[in-house]
C-alpha cells in the first residue's frame, strides 16, 4: 500500500532531478506530490523546470541571513507553511544544520553522484577519475549532520571507461540519478524504509539480482 507523500525538493541549479522527478510523477510512475521547489539562489534553472510544471517555488537567499541555522529557520517555516512530510535535496549547495533535521528527522533525503562513503563532498566524479576507481556510481540517503555520511537507502554503480573526462563520467552517474532517487522516494511513500542505525532495512520484495559488474 502506498499513500502519496508530499515532498518539497531544495535545489541550488539546473535541476535535472527535479525534473526526472517531476517526468515520473506526471507518468503515474512515483506516488508523490511536490508541494513546493525551494532555491537559494534566484536564477536556478531548476526553477524554470518548476513553473513550467505548475509548482510553487520559494527564493529564500542565504546571503540574506546571518548563520546558517538562521536560513534554515527560513526554509523550514517554508516547508511547513507547504505541509511537506519528506525533504528532498537535490543539488542544494548548502550545509544544512541540526535545525532543518531536527524538524525533519530521517525525513531529509539527499542525492550525491559516488557510491559512498567514497567520494563525499564537491566533484565526486573528478575525485572518483583521479582515484583510478573502475566503477563509480551514486548514492541516495537520509540526511545526518555530518555531509554525505547519513544511512543509504539505495545505490547504483557505473563502470568507469578508460577515455572517460569529468563531464563524460558525471553525465552516465547522472542518468542513473534520475532513476534512483525516484525509487527511494516510491520506497519511502510505499512505507517500506525503517532506519535501523546507520542501517536502512527495506521491507518487501528485494530487486531482481544483477549481473556482476565488472570492469578494468
Ligand atoms: C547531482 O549530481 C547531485 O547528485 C548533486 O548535485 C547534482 C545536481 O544536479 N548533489 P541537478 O541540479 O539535479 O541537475
Amino acid at each position: 500500500m502506498s499513500a502519496v507523500v508530499a515532498a518539497g525538493i531544495l535545489i541550488s541549479g539546473a535541476g535535472t532531478n527535479l525534473q526526472a522527478l517531476i517526468d515520473r510523477i506526471v507518468a503515474g510512475r512515483l506516488d508523490c506530490a511536490i508541494r513546493v521547489v525551494i532555491s537559494n539562489r534566484p536564477d536556478a534553472a531548476g526553477l524554470t523546470r518548476a513553473r513550467a510544471a505548475g509548482i510553487p517555488t520559494r527564493v529564500i537567499d542565504h546571503r540574506h541571513f546571518a548563520t546558517r541555522e538562521d536560513f534554515d529557520r527560513a526554509l523550514v517555516e517554508a516547508l511547513r507553511a507547504a505541509e511537506v512530510e519528506l525533504v528532498l535535496l537535490a543539488g542544494f549547495d548548502r550545509l544544512i544544520t541540526a535545525v532543518l533535521l531536527d524538524a525533519f528527522r530521517l525525513r531529509v533525503m539527499n542525492i550525491h553522484p559516488a557510491l559512498l562513503p567514497s567520494f563525499a563532498g564537491l566533484h565526486a566524479p573528478r575525485q572518483a577519475l583521479d582515484y583510478g576507481v573502475k566503477i563509480a556510481g551514486v548514492t541516495v540517503h537520509f540526511v545526518d549532520e555530518q555531509t554525505d555520511h547519513g544511512p543509504i537507502i539505495i545505490q547504483g554503480a557505473v563502470p568507469v571507461y578508460a577515455g572517460d573526462s569529468e563531464a563524460v563520467l558525471r553525465d552516465r552517474i547522472l542518468a542513473v540519478e534520475h532513476e534512483v532517487y525516484a525509487r527511494a522516494i516510491q520506497l519511502f511513500a510505499e512505507g517500506r524504509l525503517a532506519v535501523e542505525g546507520r542501517r536502512v532495512v527495506v521491507r518487501g520484495p528485494e530487486p531482481p539480482v544483477p549481473p556482476p559488474l565488472i570492469q578494468w
